[in-house]
């Protein structure tokens, strides 16, 4: 099968020596397309600035800002059969980037700030989707609750809900510990793991759905 998957944060330019970002490491994104690729299905990798090296044989596209990664997702999702949105994408970006470097003035300083387009919401409500769709949800409160109404509101078909509060699971962090919810109330749970054991579960997950998805498309009779 054909994957996209988004990993790693955005930056949104202020102006030509700062951004808005935030601690995404890339790390759970990078984990699922190695352990998808070491099943044997392609990879487009869209990734965020992160410090890691792209598994060899992904396809991988760097972008920077949100509207980067959103053109590049929009580009590529229909030819792709699984699309797992994994980056924590900025939720808001400058309302104008100064072209200068914005000095100090030694008094209070305020930003406008205005929202970024939701990539996950924008393929979720795409008329005809024809791929799988996995976003993640980030939460530090009634994780599964808020998951769920992300997994309703974005229209996918699977979301990994993810409890960043912990400072050793989640962001930055080589453990993880996710409850993948999907549409029909079904939920699957992966205790604490290293992201790479996480990704090898994930893939399993999403491949395995996708099968059963396309096969009832199909009119297959298992
Ligand atoms: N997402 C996206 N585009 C955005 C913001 C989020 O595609 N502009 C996707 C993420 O990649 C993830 C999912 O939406 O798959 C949920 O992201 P998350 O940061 O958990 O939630 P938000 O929708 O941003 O809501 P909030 O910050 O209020 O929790």
């Amino acid at each position: 099968m054909r994957f996209l998957i988004t990993a790693g944060p955005t930056r949104e330019p202020i102006d030509p020596v700062r951004y808005i970002s935030n601690r995404s490491s890339g790390k759970m994104g990078y984990a699922i397309a190695e352990a998808a690729l070491a099943e044997g299905h392609d990879v487009t990798l869209i990734s965020g600035p992160v410090t890691l090296e792209a598994p060899q044989k992904a396809q991988l596209i760097s972008v920077s800002t949100s509207d980067e990664m959103f053109e590049a997702v929009c580009q590529h999702a229909h030819h792709c059969d699984i699309c797992v949105l994994c980056a924590a994408v900025a939720d808001y970006k400058p309302g104008a980037i100064s072209p200068t470097k914005i000095k100090k003035c030694g008094e209070k300083f305020s930003l406008e700030l205005v929202p970024t387009r939701d990539i996950l919401d924008s393929l979720g409500h795409k008329q005809n989707r024809q791929f799988i769709l996995a976003g993640f949800a980030a939460e530090t409160d009634h994780v599964e609750e808020n998951a769920g109404k992300k997994l309703r509101a974005k229209n996918c078909d699977i979301i990994v809900a993810n409890d960043v509060s912990s400072a050793n699971s989640g962001m930055e962090s080589d453990l993880n510990e996710v409850t993948i919810l999907f549409r029909n109330g079904e939920k699957k749970k992966i205790y604490r793991a290293q992201k790479k054991i996480i990704g090898r579960e994930l893939v399993k997950i999403f491949s395995h759905f996708a099968t059963k998805t396309f096969d009832k498309k199909n009119g297959a009779i298992n």
